[in-house]
């Protein structure tokens, strides 16, 4: 079955009991049994639950992948995967990355004897060379989040096959719909269910895919034993939100397209990070391994004066300032003051992320009302003007 159909129907079959289409939300924590260990699958809430099941199985089918397992939020996921390596381990991650992630792994897990070191890896000779007897998996997000950098999957994965290295990529930017990292041989991929996969900013989730069959029990052992699982109606709403998975991320894609150009050709602005534009340097990648180039873009503007940032950002009406993405409803944030706070400011600078970097999540509202919204806030902000130096915040 094509995507649509599968996001539609993979996994979701009518409630035997009533025949209800939508799948019921099995709001239980626990299961009467008939006699001590004699029950119908369902022992324990943490470990099953119906309407976890039937999203976990929607999910595996749009990542191409035999398994999938959903936790209380993307974070949920990413410290599940990290709990299958040992102290002393090290893991390999692109330096452009989640401020989020970086903080779990920098702030919670380091202490534990793991060790992450942050790299540039849209070079995978850049990768090569900082493998160590040690490195037991490559973290990559690609695109990345917020410079849009794209990382090739294949060449990655390439490399670290030869040296026994698991591949995990975060595929939140891209969604299902646009890439899948199983497909270029990475063996789990890692989606916030929380942006494109609920696409309606009402639920907070996370969600892992893979093939072999072996992680997937120490997976699925570690969901159960640390106990980030989501609750089934945010399960039941994320359900609900892939059915229009496809038709969003078209929308989505489609209006990123117009905003990027309009921004390239912007007399304000200065340099427009998005994937789908022909002279991003790895824009060859991303037409390889990406059906399409996503809704994400970030910009600066000419002269890099933060009060002119802060202002474009306070003056747009239809994009909210908000914390997130991959919602219908079009956001602008300032990734170093919100999602990439936890970053130290030498560290951000060092990785190109700007004080004045803005993010959008371009929404499926009209693409006329988006652009002159953005037209008419970059013409407020850069008519006050006044060249300021740019200073941290
Ligand atoms: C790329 C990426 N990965 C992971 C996460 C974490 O997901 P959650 O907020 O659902 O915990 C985020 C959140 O913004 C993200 O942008």
């Amino acid at each position: 079955m094509k995507f649509a159909t599968r996001a539609l129907h993979a996994g979701i079959v009518p409630d035997p009991t009533t025949g209800a289409i939508m799948t019921p939300i099995y709001q239980t924590s626990t299961y009467v049994q008939e006699a001590p260990g004699q029950h119908k699958g369902y022992a324990y809430a943490r470990g099953q639950n119906p309407t976890r099941d039937v999203l976990q199985k929607n999910l595996a089918s749009l990542e191409n992948a035999k398994h999938a397992l959903c936790f209380s939020s993307g974070m949920g996921a990413t410290d599940a995967v990290i709990k299958l390596l040992n102290p002393g381990d090290e893991v390999l991650c692109t330096d452009d990355l989640y401020g989020g992630t970086f903080r779990l792994f920098s702030k919670v897990l380091e202490k534990f004897g793991l060790v992450f070191r942050y790299i540039p890896m849209t070079d995978t000779r850049n990768i090569e060379k900082h493998i160590t007897p040690k490195t037991r998996l490559l973290w990559l997000e690609t695109p990345t989040n917020p410079l849009m950098n794209i990382i090739d999957i294949g060449a990655a994965v390439q490399l670290a096959k030869t040296k026994n290295i698991m591949v995990v990529v975060d595929n939140t930017f891209a969604s299902p719909y646009l890439q899948n990292p199983l497909d270029m041989g990475a063996d789990i991929v890692l989606h916030s269910a929380t942006k494109y996969i609920g696409g309606h900013s009402d639920v907070v989730m996370g969600a892992l895919a893979m093939n072999n069959d072996k992680v997937y029990e120490d997976l699925k052992f570690i969901q159960n034993s640390s106990g980030a699982v989501p609750g089934p109606q945010d399960c039941f709403l994320a359900l609900r939100g892939i059915k229009t998975l496809h038709l969003r991320m078209e929308r989505h894609c489609a209006n990123a397209k117009v905003i990027a150009s309009f921004l390239k050709n912007h007399s304000k602005v200065d340099n427009v990070y998005y994937p789908g534009l022909p002279d991003h340097p790895n824009h060859d990648v991303a037409k390889k391994q990406m059906r399409d180039f996503g809704g994400m873009i970030s910009f600066t503007l000419k002269g890099d004066r933060m009060e002119e940032a802060v202002k474009v950002m306070s003056s747009t009406e239809l994009f909210s300032l908000a914390e997130s993405l991959g919602g219908v409803e079009s956001l602008i944030g300032h990734p170093a003051s919100m999602t990439h706070a936890s970053i130290p400011r030498e560290q951000r600078l060092a990785n190109g992320l700007k004080d004045t970097l803005i993010r959008l999540s371009v929404g499926v509202e009209d693409v006329d009302d988006l652009v002159a919204d953005l037209d008419q806030a970059i013409g407020v902000a850069t008519a006050v003007g006044k060249s300021h130096p740019v200073t941290s915040m």
